[in-house]
């Protein structure tokens, strides 16, 4: 399948593995890669940029497909070195970036000089006519459903898509709930060009994590989701376990004059115990309602061959019905 997306970062199939804190290692970006989609290496779960340089040198050994690096730009404590993460990806040879949380208006010269795509992340029309201007190559359209941050608007895909599509000259792909190939083809027809995964892709035969987190994917339903961080403007869509449990205790009891600081416990430093260790009750890590509609653990060729030919027999079969 060829769209404005597959064009643009010469990939076969029109489907995006967005960046995962502790998910996206060089294993997971080069078996989406592999598969002929867009893996995406996660920058800043690289501690310095010089660890960003041999992941992409690492990635490059088990690809010669296309892959990408995801940057997210959050308010932190102490700033990650964004000058050193750019130049190891500009210096790495790398030709897709995506960009995520503030604005990445200071760092698109220096790429671009790169020819590197942008492609940014955005969870309302505004953001994304914000990321256009600015000169963004394509948007990653993250509706309420996603894993993550959805941002403060909460509007779901099925709105979201069709209002980007309205505004939107860049192309843009559907990202948030995204699990298989009718969706593929829905998120099409809302005049999207492709599709980005997070959830869907933890749960693959390669993802570098715990068996247990790929088990807790497989089990949950869309009714096992919760919103964290609500009172603190920065929503974040996680599993429901009992750390997160006792988070929204705490939110609950403490209303509007809670801190950061009282969570603390249960949102920093949790993604290694949960990816690496298993410890599932640990804390809060993003996870996307899509996990109701994930069953099983597929190699990523198995599970990007399965959505393209859904989609091909949708397209042809089912929908050409309605053509007539
Ligand atoms: C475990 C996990 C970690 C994530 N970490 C990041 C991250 O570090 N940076 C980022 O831009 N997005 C991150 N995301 C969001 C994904 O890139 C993607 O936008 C989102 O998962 C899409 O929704 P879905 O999970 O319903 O497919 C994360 C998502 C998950 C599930």
């Amino acid at each position: 399948m060829k769209t404005r997306i597959t064009e643009m970062f010469g990939i076969e199939h029109p489907i995006i593995q967005g960046g995962m804190h502790f998910v996206g290692f060089a294993e997971m970006a080069a078996a989406v890669s592999n598969a002929g989609g867009l893996g995406i290496i996660t920058g800043l779960t690289q501690r310095t940029p010089d660890d960003l340089a041999k992941e992409i040198a690492r990635c490059r050994e088990m690809t010669d497909k296309p892959f990408g690096v995801n940057l997210t730009f959050l308010p932190s404590v102490n700033t990650p070195d964004y000058p050193g993460y750019v130049k190891a990806i500009i210096e790495g040879g790398v030709k897709a970036v995506e960009t995520a949380g503030n604005n990445p208006a200071k760092w698109l010269p220096a790429l671009k000089e790169a020819d590197i795509k942008v492609i940014h992340k955005c969870t309302s029309v505004r953001h994304s006519l914000k990321a256009e201007s600015i000169g963004c190559d394509a948007v990653s359209v993250d509706g309420f459903e996603c894993g993550g941050h959805p941002g403060e608007d909460d509007v779901g895909n099925w709105v979201l898509l069709p209002r980007a599509a309205e505004e939107l000259k860049i192309p843009f792909v559907a990202s948030g709930g995204v699990g298989n190939g009718a969706q593929l083809v829905a998120a099409l027809a809302m005049g999207a060009d492709g599709i980005n995964m997070g959830t869907r892709f933890i749960a693959t035969k390669e993802a570098p994590v715990h068996q247990n987190v790929k088990d807790a994917i497989v089990a949950a339903s869309e009714l096992d989701t919760r919103l964290v961080m609500r009172p603190l403007r920065n929503t974040e869509r996680v599993l429901t376990n009992a750390g997160v449990e006792r988070l929204l205790q705490k939110e609950k009891e403490l209303g509007a004059n809670i801190k950061f600081e009282d969570i603390i416990e249960e949102v920093a430093g949790v993604y290694p115990k949960i990816m690496i260790e298993g410890d599932m009750d640990v804390g809060a890590w993003s996870c996307g309602m899509v996990a109701g509609l994930i069953h099983d653990i597929p190699t990523c060729k198995e599970l990007i061959d399965r959505i393209m030919s859904e989609a091909d027999q949708i397209i042809r079969q089912r929908l050409a019905k309605f053509a007539a």
